[in-house]
């Protein structure tokens, strides 16, 4: 990668690649986080007290041993909240520490706080909670049975799937789940709260929604929110994590420090971290599906199941946007989805890269790739037959027009630069000679919606300050994650003021700049914030223009702001130099900026409308082999064409997809959560719960962009990339079903993820 200071400085910052902005700090050790911040006199220790069943009465909480432990300070439950017991998440129906009730094994009834964390962590573990244990509901199947909802079903239809279905030629019907995902963040879950002065609190707290931490801690407090300020300047990974649970650390930690009128830091462990927060949902499913002799959709029922946990967080929108894609490339023009949002009593399951999308699009590939096996038909080409049209069959279940449609030019780019054809025959060949080891391989599309679901989230504000010496400061509404937000913002903000990005500097997402930012999510964090951060740059621009237009005599439009120097017809000076004078000559350096996406509307109780501004593409050509007696599987090569419409950093790009790649792959091959017949998570540290490392990285491995802009007016011509690659990865789950086919197994009782035992159970084995 090219280093900053060897960049040509008439390169335009954007469309740049560049190392982001934290790269050499992180691998110098030198970039910190919340745990690394030194800590203030005083401060204390907490960890949590959680429930070791999964559904009970709480009948009290017995803390006589831990709090004889040298060393600790107290026990916080629900009875030290000043303000509202309840969490302030949208549906009020989670307490901060359970009350009456515990709903999940691991579920937090207070905290031990203590001098140090081993002494908080040890005295924690002597608290007794005294339970009278009542009968769980564990899982999706029992709680529909039950009828035990975190919110009401939603159905969502066009034309009519029952008479599409009578009219089929061909009929299947089957069932699948698909399990969650840990969000295994490589920094793990914290909060540090600081008493400031008149009951004001400074919240340092690892999270993608500082607006969000902010608002739960003063409701939780019983304060107004301009008592509490809340900072990140970075997670060691947040990938949905962090969208609400980050809040959960904050509230305890706020609640203990009010209690004990001291700093309190709360960090949880890494076990502790798996048996609390939410993970990805799972997701069970039916269907019945008509086709023709060609492949061709004709009707479609299909009912979701999905596993909320206790509460329903975000699962609302979750579950819309999994069922906003269950068409994914696909145009269904007779359907009917059910989705019951069920209550169980496991972990709050929330949002993780993708956000149900990813629950929607594997249901549709699972289901055009067993059409293709029915019919003997070679999968790619009914994935084909079936894409959204130009013109014609473009509408989408919810009644949005697909405009942007560039689906059947990157497939058949695809297919040919990765020799789909080509290759088949080989695997064919390699098959017939090859009798325990078998091939598959499989050609996904991905189509994702970029915005968020609720239109009201998809705004964003920034704030750009140019200093005396011509040094610029930026800080907006959005955090970062490793994803690279800071560093295009930068770009941005730098190619406005035609100054090197080397003088513009992002600082960390505090509530007490830019108030009431939307959470960094879906994707939207670069289309948002990076906009809002222009037109900041632009108002400071415009002044500075104005300003050396009334020097020279010329209009403001003729001022061009490039290479660090600002030109006009007569004159050109040096950026700093004139920011100098225009100061000199009391002129505003700085300013806010504001942006909201335009176009999206959409009815909340109908689910129909254009919810989202414009579709990022991709697809991925994956050939896997498995061990048809071990069951074990590798994936052997991956191709992947990527829509980021005109990159604003080809490198973040490309690592963003790489990222999101193999992040989907540990979901659908080794990431498996276990919980037991009571309801405890089994699978709660890397021992037992296995993401994909540097070893599972297929050895051929190819990702190109395509080559167009965003059709829409969105920054830069860029498209968002943070969470559309991570469903290409199911290429290599729909490759995996393809080598059980092809081995002569059951691809259709395969569930995800695939892991040996299951590849074992489709196999016969
Ligand atoms: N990349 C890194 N390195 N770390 C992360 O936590 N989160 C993903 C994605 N890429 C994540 C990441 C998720 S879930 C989202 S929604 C986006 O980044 C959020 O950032 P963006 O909107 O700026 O792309
Ligand atoms: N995506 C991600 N996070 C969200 C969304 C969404 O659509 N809505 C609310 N939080
Ligand atoms: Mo990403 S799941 O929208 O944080």
């Amino acid at each position: 990668m090219n280093a900053p200071e060897a960049l040509p400085l008439k390169a335009p910052a954007a469309g740049v690649s560049r190392a982001h902005e934290s790269a050499r700090a992180q691998v110098a050790g030198a970039a910190p986080y919340i745990d690394d911040i030194p800590e203030v006199r005083g401060t204390l220790h907490a960890a949590p007290v959680c429930s070791p069943v999964a559904h009970g009465r709480l009948l009290g909480v017995d803390t006589s041993a831990a709090l004889a432990l040298p060393g600790v300070r107290g026990f916080v439950g629900a009875e030290q909240i000043p303000g509202d017991p309840v969490l302030a998440a949208f549906a009020h129906d989670e307490p901060v520490f359970a009350r009456d009730t515990v709903q999940f094994m691991g579920q937090v009834i207070g905290l031990i706080v203590a001098d140090d964390v081993m002494t908080a962590r040890r005295a924690a573990r002597l608290v007794k909670p005294r339970i009278e244990a009542l009968p769980p509901v564990l899982t999706v199947h029992e709680a529909h049975e039950q009828r035990s909802y975190v919110l009401p079903p939603v159905h969502v239809a066009r034309g009519d799937a029952q008479a599409a279905l009578r009219r089929a030629k061909h009929v299947l019907e089957g069932g699948f789940e698909v399990g969650g995902q840990e969000h295994f963040y490589l920094e793990g879950q914290v909060a540090y709260v600081l008493p400031l002065e008149q009951n004001q609190w400074w919240v340092y707290s690892s999270t993608q929604h500082p607006g969000e931490v902010q608002h739960w801690v003063s409701h939780a407090l019983g304060i107004a929110n301009h008592a509490v300020t809340v900072e990140c300047r970075r997670m060691g990974g947040g990938f949905g994590g962090k969208e609400t649970q980050a809040g959960h650390l904050a509230v305890w930690a706020a609640v203990a420090a009010n209690h004990l009128g001291r700093p309190v830091k709360l960090r949880l462990d890494r076990d502790d971290d798996f048996m609390i927060t939410g993970k990805r949902h799972p997701f069970a499913y039916q269907y019945r599906v008509g086709f023709g002799d060609d492949g061709r959709l004709c009707g479609l029922q299909l009912q979701m199941l999905v596993n909320c946990g206790f509460s329903a967080d975000l699962s609302g929108p979750v579950a819309d946007r999994a069922i906003f894609h269950c068409d994914n490339a696909y145009f269904l023009e007779d359907v009917a989805v059910d989705s019951f949002r069920c209550k169980t009593n496991t972990q709050s399951h929330t949002a993780f890269r993708g956000f149900g999308g990813p629950q929607g699009v594997i249901a549709i590939e699972r289901i055009l790739g067993d059409i293709a096996r029915h019919l003997g038909l070679d999968p790619l080409q009914v994935r084909l037959r079936n894409l959204y049209g130009i013109g014609e069959r473009d509408l989408t279940h919810y009644d949005m027009r697909v405009e942007d449609n560039i689906l059947e030019p990157l497939l058949t780019t695809l297919a040919q630069t990765s020799r789909y054809a080509e290759r088949r025959a080989a695997i064919d060949a390699f098959n017939a000679r090859s009798p325990v080891i078998k091939k598959g391989m499989a050609l996904t599309p991905v189509k994702f919606g970029i915005s968020f679901t609720a239109t009201l989230f998809n705004q964003a504000g920034a704030l750009v300050h140019v200093y005396t010496d011509g040094s610029v400061m930026v800080n907006h509404g959005g955090t970062e994650m490793g994803q690279g937000l800071n560093t295009k913002v930068a770009q941005i903000v730098a190619d406005e003021l035609g100054v090197p990005c080397e003088r513009v500097l992002c600082t960390a997402a505090d509530t007490s700049k830019v108030p009431n930012a939307s959470a960094t999510a879906a994707s939207s964090g670069t289309d948002l914030n990076g906009r809002a951060a222009q037109f900041a740059a632009r108002h400071v621009r415009d002044n500075l223009a104005a300003f050396v237009a009334g020097l020279d005599g010329c209009g403001a439009g003729a001022v061009r702001f490039a290479h660090g120097e600002i030109h006009t017809p007569k004159t050109t000076r040096r950026f700093e130099d004139v920011v100098g004078a225009a100061y000199a000559n009391r002129i505003q350096l700085w300013s806010d900026g504001f942006y909201r996406t335009p176009k999206i509307h959409y009815d909340k109780t109908t689910m129909k409308g254009r919810p989202f501004y414009y579709f990022a593409y991709g697809a991925a050509c994956s050939e896997v082999a498995i061990d048809t007696l071990t069951g074990e599987s590798r994936v052997l090569a991956v191709d992947i064409l990527h829509d980021v419409g005109h990159s604003i950093n080809p490198a973040l790009d490309i690592g963003q997809i790489e990222g999101g790649f193999v992040q989907g792959m540990g979901w659908l091959t080794t990431e498996q959560l276990v919980w037991n017949a009571q309801g405890r998570l089994q699978t709660h540290a890397p021992s037992t719960y296995k993401i994909p490392t540097a070893g599972d990285l297929p050895p051929h491995w190819r990702v190109d962009l395509w080559p167009e802009a965003n059709r829409e007016d969105n920054v830069h011509g860029s498209k968002a990339v943070g969470e559309p690659p991570f469903m290409l990865a199911i290429s290599v789950y729909e490759a995996l079903r393809d080598a059980v086919a092809r081995a002569g197994g059951r691809p259709e009782a395969m569930d995800a993820p695939a892991t040996a035992e299951e590849v074992l159970k489709a196999l016969g084995g």
